[in-house]
């Protein structure tokens, strides 16, 4: 029986409230798809600064690197808002693990259900019947992490400098996985870039161009970033999968969640190639939500969905994480909702986090019957 190491770092806020129901259904999964997990619990962001000082303790690293993969909550409170900004939980925990494993690809599907279209901001004539996109944000290079950086004085005044630099390759590796990932969706990939002005951006739309021959089956278009922060609210169904750069895909994937309607149903996977594994960083899009954090109210599912991540991209357990997408979409549908997704309309059972869990779990449980029930 396989069996598969994971750290995981529930972190601050909602984080371990969370973590909590997607254990649960990990455990249920592992159960029927015969693989086993060996989970190593470590404080991160503040509570690791709590624990040892820093965002990062070096055990919790060393964690990480023993494990198959990292399973993560979120990070960050009012608590360590005062301290510098290299050592708050947030960049001080996620920036260094992105860089130290170079988890360069960063998944981040956007999924309005057509049950929770009520919840996006957006007109019910714009989303009829949902969306489904993908965001493939590149995560290690561009103005993140580009030299120079510099903050200080020059020539007798404040300047504050960031380097926005691509690689070939960086753009190449990212360009590759954004391809497959449209080959096992639509088929239709947009590349997010700002070429008219940006040098960064000109180099990133000719490699995408010049991979776009080695997969005649996909439908490579461009599309200039502000452009494209306008057409997700226009219509965001006009999407499949968008592949842009690290800072153009952090803002546009905010809005993205936005117009999904609840930050709290979208997971993200951040991955590495690791000898011929996928290493990866599984955590949901939204934050610690130091407001509602201790309360037992919070929406488990984007935790649930990152676990599900897990299983498909390190692991290779795909169906053990169909199963799990399965049970998310069955809970919803038949009205399942925390506080976040409730609208008021008729049909929906507002429940607490663990009772999210348990419809997860209640739902996972007639999927497995319905199986049995098939193979007798
Ligand atoms: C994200 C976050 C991070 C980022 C911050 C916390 C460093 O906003 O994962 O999108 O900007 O990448
Ligand atoms: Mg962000």
């Amino acid at each position: 029986m396989s069996t598969y190491r994971v750290a995981v770092l529930a972190g601050d806020g909602i984080g371990p409230e969370v973590m909590h129901e997607a254990l649960r259904v990990l455990s249920a999964v592992e159960q029927k798809y015969g693989f086993n997990t060996q989970r190593v619990e470590k404080p991160v962001g503040g509570a690791g600064i709590d624990a040892s000082g820093k965002a990062l303790p070096a055990d919790t690293l060393a964690e990480c690197e023993a494990a198959d993969a990292i399973l993560f909550g979120s990070v960050g409170g009012p608590k360590w808002e005062n301290l510098p900004p290299d050592e708050r939980p947030e960049r001080g925990a996620l920036l260094p693990l992105r860089a130290h494993f170079g988890l360069y690809a960063n998944l981040r599907p956007g999924v309005c259900l057509p049950e929770l279209t009520a919840a996006s901001p957006l007109k019910d004539s714009l989303i009829e019947g949902g969306f489904d996109i993908l965001c493939v944000r590149e995560l290690t290079g561009g103005m993140y992490f580009g030299q120079p950086k510099f903050y200080g004085e020059r020539e007798g005044e404040l300047i504050g400098l960031d380097t926005m630099i691509y690689h070939r390759h960086e753009v190449e590796r990212i360009g590759h996985l954004a391809f497959r990932a449209a080959q096992g969706r639509s088929h239709r990939l947009c590349s997010v870039d700002k070429a008219n002005v940006l040098s960064a951006s000109v180099l990133w739309r000719d490699v995408m161009t010049e991979l776009s021959a080695q997969y005649p089956d996909v439908q490579l278009s461009h599309m200039y970033v502000d452009n494209a922060a306008m057409q997700l609210v226009r219509n965001p169904g006009q999407f499949d999968v968008i592949v842009t750069e690290n800072t153009f895909g952090d803002i546009l994937t905010d809005e993205m969640a936005m117009i999904c309607g609840s930050l709290g149903m979208l997971p993200s996977a951040s991955l590495c190639t690791r000898g011929n594994k996928t290493f990866g960083l599984y955590e949901p899009s939204g934050g610690s939500a130091p407001d509602i954090a201790g309360q037992g109210i919070a929406n488990p599912i984007a935790q649930i969905l990152s676990m599900g991540m897990m299983l498909r991209h390190s692991f290779g357990q795909v169906q053990a994480a169909d199963a799990v997408d399965k049970a998310v979409r069955a809970a919803i549908s038949v009205g399942f909702r925390t506080r976040d997704l409730a609208t008021g309309s008729p049909g929906e059972r507002v429940v607490d986090t663990a009772a999210m869990g348990d419809a997860v779990l209640d739902a996972l449980e007639q999927q497995f019957n319905l199986v049995n029930y098939q193979h007798n």
